[in-house]
């Protein structure tokens, strides 16, 4: 079988970029309006972070000007770089953020997705379960330790979304035919697509636990080999 397939994963925190005019210069005016219009101030300048980190990393990776990048997004929401010159390095991303932070996985020639939940957001296990998992993950969440529940949760949540986003499909049209394995200490969990589902394209998952960052997470490549993460924190309000 292949070995894994290398992924880099950009890491970055709002609060160690007070100054955001860096990530805002590179954005387009629809982006800038987008950032804008959220209500709250936070999200407004984590999307601005995140989507300046993506046209700066693109830029780097494509050798073109982070401004010049343009995304197509596909009817489910997910957006892919436009390839108007068919030799560039066909570069594929996922980006995923929750409260100040934001990671972008980065992935050659196939399609990858990422998501990240925080270890201590308060979460009803088996409330949510019960409306968004498949009778197996629930089966499993319940013969959970009560205490390691929620993180168990958090794990089975994050792979399904990092499958549906590498997939390119929604979370309400995968939710009861995708069934991922909750337990938290996998760092490859398995996955199973219900047989009556339409056919999908094949993935592998990686997880990840990052205490430090009060992190959980999973990130899936399509294909047949695992992704292995390369995590690169950006911090001091640098980006380089
Ligand atoms: C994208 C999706 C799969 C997950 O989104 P999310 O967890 O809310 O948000 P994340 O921060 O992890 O990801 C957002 C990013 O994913 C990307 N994205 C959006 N739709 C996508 C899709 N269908 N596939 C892949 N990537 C997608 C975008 O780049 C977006 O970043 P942006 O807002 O900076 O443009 C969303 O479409 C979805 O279905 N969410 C589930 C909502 C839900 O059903 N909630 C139930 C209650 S618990």
């Amino acid at each position: 079988m292949a070995g894994p397939m290398e992924v880099d994963v950009v890491h970055a925190r709002l609060d160690d970029f007070p100054d955001l005019a860096r990530f805002h210069a590179v954005l387009t005016d629809d982006e800038r309006s987008r950032a804008a219009a959220y209500k709250v101030r936070e999200p407004g300048k984590v999307f601005v972070l995140a989507r300046g980190c993506l046209r700066l990393e693109l830029g780097r990776r494509l050798g073109m000007d982070a401004r010049d990048i343009r995304f197509d997004v596909r009817p489910s929401g997910k957006p892919d770089v436009r390839r108007e010159d068919a030799s560039a390095p066909d570069w594929r991303f996922s980006v995923s953020h929750t409260g100040p932070l934001v990671v972008i996985a980065f992935a050659l020639g196939a399609d990858v997705g990422i998501d990240i939940e925080r270890l201590d957001r308060d979460v009803r296990p088996l409330v949510i379960a019960e409306r968004y998992f498949t009778p197996r993950e629930r089966e499993a969440l319940r013969s959970t330790p009560d205490e390691g529940r929620a993180t168990a949760f958090l794990a089975g949540w994050t792979r399904k979304e990092a499958i549906v986003k590498a997939r390119g499909l929604t979370m309400a049209e995968s939710l009861d035919t995708l069934s991922v394995d909750v337990d938290p200490a996998g760092t490859e969990p398995a996955h199973e697509d219900d047989p009556r589902a339409p056919a999908r394209a094949a993935c592998r998952l990686t997880a990840f636990l990052l205490p430090d960052s009060n992190l959980i997470g999973a990130a899936a490549l399509c294909g047949d080999v695992p992704p292995r993460l390369r995590f690169r924190v950006l911090s001091g309000g640098r980006f380089d």
